[in-house]
């Protein structure tokens, strides 16, 4: 950590001076660090978090962020979760419901909860400012006003979210709609929410957070929360909404026998056509809707999907049983209208590793007001320090160029993203119209030690 780092954490009260975190306080599981279970032949089944249709409850659903021990497959864990899971519920809700959740801090700092890639007006955010104290709670109230997708749920606390998600506090939201849903995509047991994310253990084998400026790199991947998962399949086509889950790797997606990935989606929903890859890149915040085949493999038949850029084996798939599939691999998916010509456009330098256009953050202050309904052109540049994936609240966008470093877009850049990666020596362009509400939003950096350093930015929509 800099300097910089400290003396803004310290400031708050916030108890990472120390730069390493344990998740401590009680006594050891008595578990040993599971490290044998890496690189053999023993696997953990993948943990699949409950599923709660939030929208069919009559009160508003009791979220609580809290230390918990945690089953990560070989060994227990302390973390910090949401209700007891890692990750957390994964919540289900319909284009038209309205959902509701009372949150409870049963940590011992501030936080509040943001609904990533949601669209939802500023008092159902998780704005750094509405952060509660501990035994606080807060109410959460807001109409689904958007297409299907996945999107998620983690701390956004300022200067201690890389700490809490680092922790263990994340969990999926999928939405659903008719025109997703008349596409017949595999659903059920077929239909598998993948978190994916990398962690660190102290030697008793729980969840530890040891921060640096240029972002947290965990030793461990976990898929899901479990370590070294294997997923028992039937021969047939999966559908797999994967969540990049971690503080700041960048995974870089393939599978072990060279076989393609279907994308179909990503962050902001259904892609406008099916693409066939095989290696994807995803960053901190990104979500990808994929779907796999596993027709013609043999029971017994392994298939891996890898990160590529770290050399780990994710998650093996085991096909376990025969099943006829006749479906088809759709090809056109949805229907994506451009935004058309932006009427101006702004710049964002990510700079160093806590400003965006020179400037660190402070909760207090709005940087920029956008005209609300008008259409945007953001560009955002970098000096070094990247990966940067950029996210921005209260909108989707498109992404419409890339120049220099990788110079080119990419399938799963397609369609509605709210979080791009920058690398160094990028620049990214993306169309942005704010339509949904007026107020105050933020535009930051997902990586979450870039972010907590100051890398983000107020604006209000007006
Ligand atoms: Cu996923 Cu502002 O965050
Ligand atoms: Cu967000
Ligand atoms: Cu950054």
């Amino acid at each position: 950590m800099s300097v910089k780092d400290v003396s803004r954490r310290v400031f708050l009260g916030g108890a990472a001076a120390s730069g390493a975190l344990l998740v401590g306080g009680l006594t050891a599981s008595g578990a040993p660090e599971a490290s044998a279970a890496r690189g053999s032949s023993t696997r953990n089944l993948l943990y699949v978090p409950p599923v709660i249709d939030v929208a069919q409850l009559s009160n508003p659903y009791d979220l609580t962020e809290a230390p918990g021990t945690v089953d990560l497959g070989s060994q227990l864990s302390k973390a910090w979760v949401y209700n007891g899971t890692l990750p957390g519920p994964t919540f289900r809700a319909r284009t038209g419901d309205t959902v509701r959740f009372t949150l409870h801090n049963g940590l011992s700092e501030p936080t509040i909860t943001h609904w990533h890639g949601m669209l939802v007006d500023h008092l159902n955010d998780g704005h750094p400012i509405y952060a509660i104290n501990p035994g606080g709670t807060y109410s959460y109230t807001y109409p689904i006003v958007q297409r299907a997708a996945l999107n998620w749920y983690h701390p956004h606390p300022d200067m201690l979210t890389g700490e809490q998600v680092a922790l263990g506090l994340a969990g999926g939201f999928i939405l659903n709609d008719d025109q997703e849903l008349a596409l017949g995509l595999p659903s059920g047991g077929y239909e598998v929410p993948l978190v994916l994310r990398d962690a660190s253990f102290d030697s008793a084998g729980n969840l530890k957070y040891t921060p640096k400026g240029g972002g947290f790199l965990g030793t461990t991947p976990l898929v899901n929360g479990t370590r070294d998962p294997y997923l028992p399949v039937d021969s047939v086509v999966y559908r797999f909404r994967i969540l990049g889950g971690a503080n700041a790797r960048v995974f870089g997606l393939g599978l072990s026998t060279g076989a393609p990935f279907w994308l179909i989606g990503n962050d902001g929903g259904l892609l406008p056509a099916t693409a066939k890859v095989t290696r994807i890149e995803l960053a901190p915040g990104e979500r990808l809707d994929v779907l796999v085949d596993f027709r013609g493999l043999a029971t017994g038949q392994t298939v891996v999907l890898r990160d590529l850029n770290a050399g780990w084996d994710l998650l093996e798939f085991r096909v376990a049983r025969q099943i006829t599939d006749t479906r088809t691999i759709p090809t056109t998916l949805s229907t994506i209208t451009p935004l058309g010509t932006p009427l101006r456009t702004r710049t964002f330098s990510f700079d160093g590793m806590s400003k965006i256009n020179g400037k660190v953050y402070d909760v207090n202050r709005i940087d920029f007001t956008v005209p609300f309904g008008d259409v945007e052109r953001w560009r955002f540049i970098t000096n070094g320090n990247a990966p940067h994936p950029v996210h921005v609240h209260g909108a989707s966008f498109q992404v419409v160029q890339r120049n220099g470093g990788r110079g080119q877009l990419f399938p799963w850049e397609a369609g509605w993203k709210d979080t791009v990666l920058l690398q160094d020596f990028e620049t990214v362009d993306v169309l942005i119209k704010f339509s949904a509400y007026r107020g105050e939003y933020v535009i930051h950096c997902h990586k979450l030690e870039h972010e907590d350093s100051g890398m983000m930015s107020n604006f209000v929509v007006n």
